[in-house]
């Protein structure tokens, strides 16, 4: 770079300023190249090196999967790809169907197949973890069971239903001294990951400020909080934990400073009783307008073939016509058929809060059902440069240089790499590690580290009912 060319690239009034601190154009010019170096190469390095997901152990840990549904089928799947780190050793659903499924998987015996999940402590312990994956109002007392008897847990978010009930999970963790590892697997994410990587090195300077939005994506809001699992607050948790306790988590994590006061809004708008269009009906099978809804259970059912895997048909296989008739009886008898605006559902359609972190940032989160993809969208403002990202890639401008450089690493290379972007397989490679050498800190969402995220999430409920900002 010759002195005509570092002044183009600086501008002459950036040039100026960025001369103050240097005795000669040459210096200035070499600390900028050497920056530039720095910066490049962090980049250049974090998208062209894919780590395995492969946890490198002595021996395979044992573990016990409680909940063989979607998520506790996916930990246990980390196992057929990486049998030297991971062993399936015993199973408990209350579902026969599913439980016969691992059992047979993994070639367990009688006596290590339970129903209920506190059968599984009826017996000595007889695997170094388990993997709580049951609904989230069977997560605290199966954690707190297994921890009594001596077990390391990998538990699935929302930790627990209450602040009380994720600071008792804590209490326990520290007094058997046990690792549990929360399955906030977006900080798995090589995407994520490369993103922490880039603030912690100060390539966009101070944080000063974070805008993030969680695209949840109509078919999938109907699908999970209309229809679904979810629909409920009261049974399950609120919608910005349920959902929404990953990019609480991740806002906290990226940031790296306590969250001191917060302010929310939303409501449900749209799936309520009033708005059911004229001709509707009960059930999307005998609606006279259901060819004109975006959220027909026809449509995303039997059409798009979405979402099959809650009527345990094979991802593989989803578009097979074969499951037409067993697809319609289901929506002719789940709660996965019935009409969007009759689901006695009470989760929000959106959701915004405003944060205020130690060191004057300011966070804005934003949760939104209506949108066309899903996935999170993140912009963060830096002293020195901006970083935005869509969870696909990330960009981040240097400010002094104009310089753009773009994480955008290719990840289909890696078993698993569907399930949050490698977030899913990337917790069980650390939990393994953790739980191997015995060292939570081989996981970076400990229940010590990810439970301050949980409680932004009550509190920003809290806000939002009571129309007040809270302080934490
Ligand atoms: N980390 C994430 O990104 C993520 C994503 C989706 C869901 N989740 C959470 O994971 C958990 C499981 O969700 P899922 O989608 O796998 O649900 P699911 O319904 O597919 O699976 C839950 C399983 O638990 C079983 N179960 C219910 N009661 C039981 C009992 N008493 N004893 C033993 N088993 C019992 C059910 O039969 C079912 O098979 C939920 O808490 C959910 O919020 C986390």
């Amino acid at each position: 770079m010759n002195r005509a060319e570092f002044l183009r690239i600086m501008g002459a009034g950036a040039a100026a300023a960025a001369m103050s601190n240097f005795t000669s154009v040459s210096q200035a010019m070499e600390s900028l190249q050497q920056k530039k170096k720095q910066n490049n190469g962090l980049i250049e390095e974090l998208s062209s090196t894919l780590e395995s997901q492969e946890a490198v152990v002595d021996k395979p840990i044992t573990a016990i999967v409680i909940g063989a549904g979607a998520r506790g089928r996916t930990y246990a799947s980390y196992s057929e790809h990486f049998s030297k780190s991971l062993k399936i050793v015993g199973v408990a659903d209350i579902n026969k169907e599913r439980k016969l499924h691992l059992k047979n998987k993994y070639n367990l015996s009688d006596e290590h197949c339970f129903n209920d999940w506190s059968e599984v402590f009826s017996i000595p312990k007889f695997a170094d973890a388990v993997i709580i994956a049951t609904p989230d109002n069977l997560h605290y007392h199966p954690c707190l069971k297994a921890l009594e008897a001596g077990y390391d847990v990998l538990l699935e978010k929302p930790v627990a239903q209450s602040v009380k009930e994720c600071t008792d999970i804590l209490k326990y963790a520290k007094k058997y001294n046990r690792i549990v590892g929360i399955c906030h697997v977006l900080r798995y994410a090589p995407y994520f990951m490369a993103m922490k990587k880039v603030l912690d090195a100060g390539m966009i300077g101070d944080i000063v400020s974070i805008q993030h939005m969680e695209c949840i994506r109509f078919h999938h809001m109907a699908h999970s909080y209309v229809r679904g699992n979810w629909k409920s607050a009261r049974e399950t948790t609120p919608i910005v934990i349920a959902k929404s306790c990953h990019d609480m988590d991740m806002m906290r994590w990226l940031v790296n400073k306590p969250c001191k006061s917060l302010s929310s809004y939303g409501g449900l708008t749209l799936f309520k009783r009033e708005n059911a269009p004229a001709g509707s009906t009960e059930r999307c099978l005998d609606c006279a307008v259901e060819a004109e809804c975006p959220y027909s259970a026809k449509r995303i059912y039997l059409k798009d073939r979405r979402y099959l895997y809650v009527f345990d048909i094979p991802d593989n296989e989803r578009n097979d016509k074969k499951y037409a008739s067993l697809i319609m009886d289901k929506l002719r008898t789940t709660d996965y058929g019935r009409c969007v605006f009759r689901c006695n559902n009470d989760q929000c359609d959106h959701f915004v809060t405003s944060m205020e972190f130690e060191g004057n940032i300011t966070g804005a989160f934003s949760m939104e059902a209506f949108t066309a993809t899903g996935g999170r969208l993140t912009c963060i403002m830096g002293t020195k440069g901006w970083l935005k990202g869509d969870m696909k890639k990330f960009e981040v401008t240097d400010f002094l240089t104009n310089k753009h450089s773009v994480w955008n690493q290719d990840i289909s290379s890696l078993p698993g790499y569907e399930g949050h972007a490698g977030g899913d397989f990337g917790i069980v490679k650390d939990f393994v590690l953790a739980v191997a050498n015995q060292d939570a800190s081989y996981l970076t969402s400990s229940i010590d580290l990810s439970i301050e995220s949980h409680v932004m999430g009550f509190e920003a409920e809290h806000s939002r009912v009571l129309k007040k900002r809270i302080e934490l």
